[in-house]
């Protein structure tokens, strides 16, 4: 079957889809997105996405269908590709729409909405088992973060200096504090307790990050905090981990030059993992 991508309410062969290049996404990064995991062909935590999308638009001044009838889409349109009964990712990208390259937008506009599913291309087991590396850079980016804008020039960047150094990820400082991943946030685990940056403007406030904070410590009998952490917390931490749609539980172990904690993965991130994946019911390979 031939590549299929929806594209304003119709799911046509990838070699048809086009776009105007005039299209404000294209021009001004003139819109939003989300990422979304199907696991074995069901979504996970689509509502949620659907429902940020809709919010992200709305915070720029685009108007967008309603997440259930988004969640409709998405769903009729996975059903109609090669990963109906698949792991997958889903890119969903609104654009502002077309108009003659001026700053100011047209009050009238029609939004452009794209999905296109693809493998879900999940982590090595190994990164899981023995965790990763990070660096540390400053958060270059403007300040509503809260917002799951496709301008994400400082995010790429910051992440292309992490592959360059080795690392998973690049994690951001703002005024001595972290804020989260260049595409993930960041938790820090102190005996029983788990502590994450507040969701302010800075943040993202990740789905993932809620189902941690909201289902897993509950059901784990963690405590959370969601608070500032420090620099200097972060680099003396005995655990580290970071969280996203893609990145899903993913332990820390060295976050520049220094080694995190004893350098394995602690019991309270394997069960957390452990407790996301069951969870999620991912199974590698399907
Ligand atoms: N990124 N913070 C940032 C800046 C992100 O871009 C993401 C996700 C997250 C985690 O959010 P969630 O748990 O809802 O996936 C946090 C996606 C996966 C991406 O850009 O590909």
């Amino acid at each position: 079957m031939s590549e299929k991508i929806y594209l304003n309410g119709n799911i046509i062969d990838r070699e048809d889809a086009s776009l105007d290049i005039e299209d404000r996404g294209y021009q001004f990064a003139d819109g939003v997105y989300e990422v979304v995991a199907f696991y074995q062909g069901e979504p996970f935590t689509l509502k949620e996405h659907m429902e940020r999308l809709v919010f992200s638009a709305s915070e720029i001044d685009i108007e967008i269908p309603s997440a259930d009838i988004l969640i409709k889409e998405a769903k009729n349109y996975l059903a109609e590709t090669n990963f109906a009964n698949n792991n997958a990712k889903l890119y969903v990208q609104v654009s502002r729409g077309v108009a003659p390259r001026t700053h100011a937008y047209p009050d009238e506009m029609e939004p452009i909405i794209i999905m296109q599913v693809g493998p879900l291309n999940p982590n090595p087991e190994k990164y899981f088992k023995e965790g990763v590396k990070i660096i540390t850079l400053p958060d270059e980016r403007w300040s509503r973060c809260y917002i799951k804008s496709i301008a994400l020039l400082p995010n790429i960047l910051a992440k292309k200096k992490a592959k360059k150094a080795g690392a998973y990820e690049a994690v951001m400082t703002r005024d001595g504090f972290i804020t989260e991943g260049s595409s993930s946030n960041l938790f820090i685990v102190e005996g029983n307790t788990i502590i994450t940056p507040p969701a302010t403007n800075y943040i993202l406030n990740g789905i993932t990050r809620q189902k941690v904070i909201n289902r897993l410590a509950p059901e784990l009998e963690y405590d959370v905090k969601e608070e500032s952490i420090p620099y200097y917390t972060l680099l003396n931490a005995d655990q580290v981990f970071l969280t996203g749609t893609t990145t899903e539980i993913m332990p820390v172990v060295q976050i520049n030059d220094k080694v995190v904690g004893n350098g394995n993965v602690g019991t309270e991130t394997k069960e957390i993992f452990e407790a996301f994946r069951e969870l999620t019911g991912f199974v590698r390979g399907k």
